[in-house]
């Protein structure tokens, strides 16, 4: 049962995370050159005031969800002060790199070589990050440029994954379990599973290896969680071999047909009584004031599939991928949609 202290304390550590941040946002801004306005026409977006009310009110129902005994509250997760100092140091210094591909430096990443393994619409700089998702120096500081971005808020985004799954666990053992994360990135949303239901057996699953291995330096060692090298459409699991499947802003990063093979992919390995929790941007029409925020996205940050991607639908391609949707929600900037098999 939470107590007024546990809520107290809640408060205060969600608070202090978005004043960090968003004082980081701040700076960042102040250092950046400004960009040229976007020559396209763009929809209606929402005040600072609006989008600080909406993820206020996100971590009110995230902790409403803890109060009702969904789930625990979450710990703090991250590295120790120091190094934690050190990487938001070294954010601000790939600041100007990043500053630069923004005004006009094309991708820098060369085209895969024949034998690597890596796809060539994964070979380049998202988000201007540099090195791609390439190397250890990205992989350090993603999640606070994540952080940044979304002001503190990303972290309880990918969280809101973990109502749906609990309410999907309601009587069955977390022991007999294995869900799988696909695109797992650093591996925070599989942290915070493993957190609040350390029985069950998980598997995290990138592309990248030193993500992967951040993600391990995370989690720590367990046997309760797997990290694997692989592709999203070519999962290396047998059919129906898996309880749930999770995925936290992968789709919106895949070339379209390669995000029908991942959908297609996690439909085939999941059990038919099984649950899929998909957590990415919300997409054009979800929350109609806020579209211009989803026109201005890949003008400001590399994203080379975003457009496509909002401008689509995630529950027809669900559909088309032979799975049911369930129900969405939207979690600030994103959206967490639950489908059956
Ligand atoms: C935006 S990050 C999201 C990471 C993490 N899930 C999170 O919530 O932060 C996208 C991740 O997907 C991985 N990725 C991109 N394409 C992939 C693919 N085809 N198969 C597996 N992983 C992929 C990248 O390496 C990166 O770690």
């Amino acid at each position: 049962m939470a107590s007024t202290l546990d809520r107290l304390s809640y408060a205060a550590r969600q608070t202090a995370r978005v004043a960090w941040y968003a004082g980081h946002y701040a700076a960042g801004r102040r250092l950046l050159k400004p960009m040229p306005k976007p020559d396209f026409p763009i929809g209606p977006t929402p005040s600072r005031a609006e989008l600080t009310a909406d993820m206020r009110a996100l971590f009110e129902r995230e902790w409403q969800d803890i109060a009702a005994g969904l789930f625990p509250a979450p710990r703090a997760r991250g590295p120790e002060p120091a190094e934690f100092l050190r990487r938001s140091l070294l954010y601000f210094r790939d600041l100007p790199q990043v500053d630069a591909r923004r005004h006009g430096q094309s991708d820098e990443l060369p085209p895969g070589e024949q034998g690597d393994g890596l796809p060539d619409y994964y070979r380049q700089n998202f988000h201007f990050q540099s090195d791609g998702w390439l190397s250890e120096q990205s992989a350090t500081i993603y999640d606070t440029q994540v952080e940044v971005l979304f002001t503190g808020a990303a972290d309880v985004m990918r969280r809101r994954a973990m109502k749906p799954i609990a309410e999907w666990m309601a009587g069955r053992n977390q022991r007999d379990l294995r869900g799988l994360d696909v695109g797992c990135g650093t591996g925070r949303l599989l942290a915070f599973l493993h957190d609040a239901w350390p029985g069950l057996k998980l598997t995290g699953l990138d592309l990248s290896p030193p993500y992967l291995a951040e993600a391990r330096r995370l989690i720590g060692r367990t046997a309760r969680v797997k990290l694997i090298e692989g592709a999203a459409e070519r999962l290396a699991f047998d059919d129906a071999s898996l309880d749930f499947v999770v995925s936290s802003f992968l789709l919106h990063e895949l070339p379209a047909d390669i995000r029908g093979k991942a959908l297609r992919e996690m439909a085939r390995v999941v059990k038919p009584d099984g649950l899929i929790v998909i957590v990415d941007s919300i997409q054009k029409g979800d929350h109609p004031g806020w579209d211009g925020l989803l026109d201005l996205f890949p003008h400001y940050f590399h994203e080379p599939y975003y457009t496509d991607y909002v401008g689509g639908n995630l529950d027809a391609w669900s559909r088309a991928a032979g799975l049911t949707p369930l129900f969405n929600e939207r979690a600030f900037l994103s959206k967490v949609a639950t489908f059956a098999k």
